[in-house]
């Protein structure tokens, strides 16, 4: 056999391996042509619903406790949703008990609607009506699936059979929530067809007009008409398409509020939402961080997120992405992904070196307050609006590049280092990050850059100095000096203290100094700031030596400076 046969053979995928695809159908769009969802611009926030202790919960391993469906309630309503999906009682004992429990103890604000979910069965409906007795403001969901599927293999009934069963269903939750109403609950319904993706889009339309029809809605006191994707079967501008052409064909539109719930089966639950709020709905069903059923539900964090780095105001309040996250986490049991957009431990951190070096110029330049809009590359956001922070946008590991240096030493440890230093710094970071085959954390950067610097080892030592007036304005300094083993003591005299440091250097021990470049400044403030003193020195070839000296007092930190630039050049 040649060669390129021999190649050929391992390279082609045996029949064991193949993918069996022709099992699945393609999901058939349906046609519209004339669609104007695309140019539409999401321009405002929609209605929004959280179905967190709905969807979410029953979708948990561990579904919540009343503590934390409590904790879930209080976080919800803190970040301002208006209309929160708070269980199915009529199924759960518990769910039944925990909207007993915030009516009772008046825990509802006056502007939030509770919303529970209900079977299309009349002693489900019941019972719904039980548990919501004595709230303001209640949305009954009622919901029944009218996928062509399920039709056939789950429920085995033609479409008038389903849509008698949804009309029905509407009767028996207008008689018995009159009764809520004569109480002064103020009830609004909610229908789904459950699987609206999956059912045919006449038929949709047909049987949530039969439940308007029953309902009567009016265009003050609106049905909520919520379509959702029940099982996301295609791309996202196919619902949106479907949702174009519902609209279009529902009558009385301007009586129907149009709900979304979409699921992440395709990992586009979001941008499906997104596009079904261009096609003409107003409401939205999720939940954070998309917590729900199998791959979850649309993330709404991430939806009113996306908006807001728009500049439209998502009407939800995301300031503190880190405690949203702690109750998310707590409540939930799962942690939060740290690629999680907008709240993941890593979404604001560049690692890369080229990514480092632009955010830290973008800054600069924004700091200049040249353009009060936000724009600095790889952040699409300010991290400070979701309770980060811009130090947490750099991070070092063997793929950072000097960039990553400069910037934790300047943000962690307020040091800014002369270009040449950097140059010379970087390669002792790289070698720790190869060797550690991960992120350096500040505080090891900075104890590299101390061993390196600051207690640079080689043959001297300050021990201690004392400055006094020399002839003609002159400065004399005398100063003790370990060289190895050996203590000695040097003077010299010169313009000021350093001068007269480096003369009695050059004078008693014969080592030939010159300063060339020399930055002083306070590194943290207050009573106990430290003056750090970077220096280079210079030798008769040119070589330049760096050396760094910390100390409460300026001069310490100056004559630390040479001994640690000197050390370095014996190095
Ligand atoms: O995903 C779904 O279709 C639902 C309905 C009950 C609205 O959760
Ligand atoms: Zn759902």
């Amino acid at each position: 056999m040649n060669k390129d046969n021999e190649l050929a053979q391992q390279t082609t995928p045996s029949a064991m391996k193949k993918m069996p695809f022709e099992k699945y159908t393609a999901f058939k769009p349906i046609p519209l042509q004339d669609r104007t969802w695309p140019d539409q611009v999401i321009n405002r926030a929609p209605r929004w619903c959280s179905v967190d202790l709905r969807d979410g919960n029953q979708a948990l391993i561990e579904p919540m406790t009343p503590d934390e469906k409590l904790r879930m309630w209080h976080l919800l309503v803190e970040i301002g949703f208006k209309e929160i999906e708070i269980g199915f009682p009529a199924a759960s004992q518990t769910d039944f008990d925990f909207v007993r429990l915030i009516i009772e103890q008046d825990l509802i604000p006056d502007d939030v609607t509770i919303q529970i979910l209900c079977q299309a069965r009349e002693e489900l409906i019941v019972r719904s009506c039980e548990a919501v007795q004595g709230a303001k403001k209640v949305i009954f969901h009622l919901y029944n699936s009218t996928s062509t599927l399920q039709r056939k293999v789950v429920f085995n009934m033609s479409r008038a059979e389903v849509i008698e069963l949804a009309a029905n269903a509407t009767e028996r939750v207008k008689v018995h929530t009159d009764v809520l109403k004569s109480t002064g609950t103020s009830v609004t319904l909610e229908y789904s067809p459950e699987s609206y993706t999956a059912t045919e889009m006449d038929f949709a339309v047909e049987i949530c007009t039969a439940v308007m029809q029953v309902w009567q809605p009016t265009v003050e006191d609106k049905i909520i008409l919520n379509l959702p994707s029940t099982v996301e079967m295609a791309t996202p501008n196919v619902y949106a398409d479907q949702l174009e052409w519902f609209i279009r064909h529902l009558p009385e539109r301007d009586k129907a509020v149009i709900s979304l719930h979409t699921h992440n089966d395709r990992g586009t639950g979001v941008a499906a939402s997104e596009l079904g709020l261009m096609a003409g709905a107003d409401r939205i069903e999720g939940t954070l961080f998309g917590n729900g059923e199998r791959t979850g539900n649309c993330d709404v964090i991430t939806m009113a997120m996306n908006m807001f780095s728009q500049g439209v105001d998502p009407q939800l309040y995301l300031t503190d992405m880190p405690n949203i996250v702690a109750v998310s986490e707590a409540c939930t049991k799962i942690s939060v992904h740290i690629r999680q957009p907008y709240a993941g431990e890593l979404v604001f951190t560049a690692f890369s070196g080229s990514h480092q070096d632009a955010i830290r110029k973008g800054m600069a330049v924004r700091d200049s307050g040249e353009n009060p809009q936000w724009a600095v590359p790889y952040l699409p956001i300010d991290p400070v609006d979701v309770g980060g922070s811009y130090r947490e946008t750099v991070r070092v590991n063997s793929q950072s590049g000097k960039g990553g240096v400069a910037f934790i030493l300047e943000n962690y440890f307020g040091v800014s280092l002369p270009r040449p230093l950097l140059l010379e710094f970087s390669p002792v970071v790289q070698k720790l990050t190869e060797a550690a085959s991960g992120e350096l954390k500040p505080d090891a950067i900075w104890q590299a850059f101390v061993g390196e610097y600051i207690e640079a080892e080689g043959p001297y030592k300050l021990i201690d100095y004392k400055l006094s007036s020399g002839p003609e304005k002159s400065q004399c300094c005398q100063a003790s000096i370990k060289v190895g083993d050996n203590q000695i003591a040097i003077e010299g005299t010169g313009s000021g203290p350093i001068d007269a440091f480096i003369a009695a250097m050059v004078d008693t021990l014969n080592e030939p100094l010159n300063v060339v470049d020399y930055q002083e400044y306070a590194l943290n403030e207050g009573s106990e700031a430290q003056a750090i003193c970077i220096l280079a020195l210079n030798d008769e070839q040119q070589n330049k030596y760096y050396g760094v000296g910390i100390s409460q007092n300026t001069t310490t930190a100056a004559l630390r400076s040479i001994v640690s630039a000197v050390n370095r050049k014996w190095r």
